[in-house]
């Protein structure tokens, strides 16, 4: 009789089971991961709970250290209650007491400014003790966790301090810059140059967290490891693209920021962007960080630029007015805390884009995004051109919906793809039904954290989901000709929305004038 076969202990779910056995395809060596705004709201809510759970899974290298520094006097016992609380908060699991022991030990925080010259000093001989107690290699990893006007003048003192040796050497040392990287293409050019006096592009992991989520990286494999997608994703078949980011809440505590920001700055030239490169690019000849980057740059520089009058045509920015969030009542954009009652910024925009290249050629791409929309959920449709008008599709008075392949990065992860089915019974009715995969029911468990894949992927010094410098530039370089175009029109009414709604009408009309109308997820 054969034996039977010895199985695993049974998982949770299909996502427990693969993860079996999973190994970084890097051997990565523990490092001094030393957080600017160690205290702030950003390791509160996203890193250090990002930390704790690659700790969990096992691959936080033993013995590295995180070091939060900030202005504020706190020890590091005080610190490990900070970071317990956030892991308590925003954990995408729950913060387990055993975990918790063994992971506490590796936070430290060291109190320290960035105001003279001598300033980073207590960090420096902090960092050489732990560093020397915990055997550690002295690689550093530096995490601009901090309001972007502290940038520079951060990585001007971590010069000054000689912290940082430029080059690929051992140890080696690593930045992480936080979006927003500028206000516009000059400032973001002076920021990448002030890096660039301090760290070679090899050591600059600039993050644009919608990269790190699951579903975006799965746009890549979606495309190129199923036969079925790729022979259609051009002009030929595809009808147009849609891209939609809606969120329900409001500007909330952020209005400082927003304020100078706006939804163009905030969302489109940075994540909205790369969702767009990511569908659209070029099959890239392999994985490597440099190749898929040049790819995706490649779509960008191909964009028509929208300029001048082609902006009023293009592009409606709007802001939220006074409405409903889940049936309560919520105030409109110029009535929340710190936003000037006249702002002009918006909450609102959607475009009308062109990707000039041989493969989109005449092929629309609309994108949208917004505060206080119905609800939160992030979509891509790629929807598919209409079968001639005979046989089934001959009657123009009821046509048949087009197929559309979605694909969903948040939340309720997956892809559905709309096709045309027969109706049972003796008549020929033809009746649109769905092919639906969710990552929930497939797979189960929780996916990790965009910060976790991205945090790990500066560990192990892998570039691909990171924004390179020429992207940034190049992103700033296409929206500038909108931004331009409306800081002249100071005077003209700005449309509005009442919030807990799909955007303005003026957004419906942009598509409407196409023939298309938006898809709401
Ligand atoms: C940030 C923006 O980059 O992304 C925020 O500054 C926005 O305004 C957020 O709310 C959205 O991220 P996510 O992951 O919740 O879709």
């Amino acid at each position: 009789m054969p034996e039977a076969p010895v199985l695993n202990p049974p998982k949770d779910s299909l996502f427990e089971q693969l993860k079996v056995g999973e190994t970084l395809p890097i051997a990565v060596e523990p490092a001094s991961i030393v957080i600017f705004g160690g205290a702030g709201d950003l390791a509160h809510r996203k890193l250090l709970p990002a930390l704790y759970n690659l700790h969990v899974d096992g691959l936080l290298p033993p013995r590295s250290a995180i070091v939060g520094v900030g202005r504020k006097a706190m020890t590091d016992e005080e610190y490990r209650a900070f970071a317990k609380d956030g892991i308590t908060q925003f954990s995408r699991r729950p913060l387990d007491e055993h975990a918790w022991e063994t992971f506490a030990p590796n936070l430290f925080f060291v109190t320290a400014s960035i105001d003279d010259d001598a300033s980073l000093a207590p960090l420096g001989s902090r960092l050489d003790v732990i560093e020397h107690e915990r055997e550690l290699p002295g690689h550093r990893i530096y995490y601009l966790a901090v309001p972007p006007s502290l940038f520079v003048p951060t990585v001007k003192q971590l010069q000054r301090a000689r912290f940082v040796a430029k080059g690929q050497g051992h140890p080696w040392a690593r930045i992480i810059v936080e979006k927003p990287i500028g206000h516009d293409l000059d400032s973001a050019r002076a920021i990448n140059d002030a890096i660039a006096d301090v760290f070679d592009e090899r050591q600059i992991y600039r993050i644009d967290h919608y990269l790190g989520k699951e579903t975006v990286q799965n746009i890549l494999v979606l495309r190129f490891a199923n036969s079925i997608f790729e022979p259609l994703f051009n002009q030929k078949y595809i009808d147009h693209v849609q891209i939609t980011v809606a969120e329900s809440e409001g500007v909330g505590t952020r209005a400082g920021y927003y304020e100078q920001a706006g939804a163009l700055r905030d969302m489109v030239q940075n994540h909205m962007l790369q969702l767009l490169a990511m569908v659209s690019m070029e099959p890239p000849h392999s994985l490597d960080a440099d190749v898929v980057r040049d790819e995706k740059l490649e779509v960008i520089q191909s964009l028509r630029p929208i300029e001048g009058r082609a902006v009023a045509d293009c592009v409606v920015r709007a802001q939220y007015t006074a409405g409903f969030d889940m049936g309560r009542p919520v105030p409109g954009y110029r009535e929340e805390p710190g936003v000037d009652p006249n702002s002009r910024t918006e909450t609102y925009v959607a475009l009308q884009i062109w990707i000039d290249n041989w493969r989109w050629a005449g092929v629309p791409f609309f994108m949208r995004t917004g505060k206080r929309l119905p609800k939160r959920a992030s979509e891509i449709s790629v929807q598919l051109k209409e079968v001639p008008p005979i046989l089934f599709n001959a009657n123009r008075s009821s046509k048949l919906d087009p197929n559309v392949l979605s694909i969903r990065i948040q939340p309720d992860e997956g892809f559905a793809l709309g096709i045309s089915s027969k109706i049972p019974g003796p008549r020929v009715r033809v009746y649109p039904v769905q092919m639906d995969f969710h990552y929930g029911s497939t797979f189960g468990g929780t996916s990790p954290e965009a910060y976790e894949r991205l945090l790990l992927d500066v560990m192990a010094g892998d570039q691909t989901l990171f924004m390179r410098r020429d992207m940034v530039e190049a992103a700033w370089q296409w929206v500038m000709p909108i931004l331009n175009r409306w800081a002249e029109q100071t005077t003209e009414p700005l449309p509005t929305y009442p919030a807990g709604e799909w955007g303005p009408p003026e957004a419906d009309r942009l598509i409407e004038a196409t023939g298309r109308r938006w898809r709401n997820p």
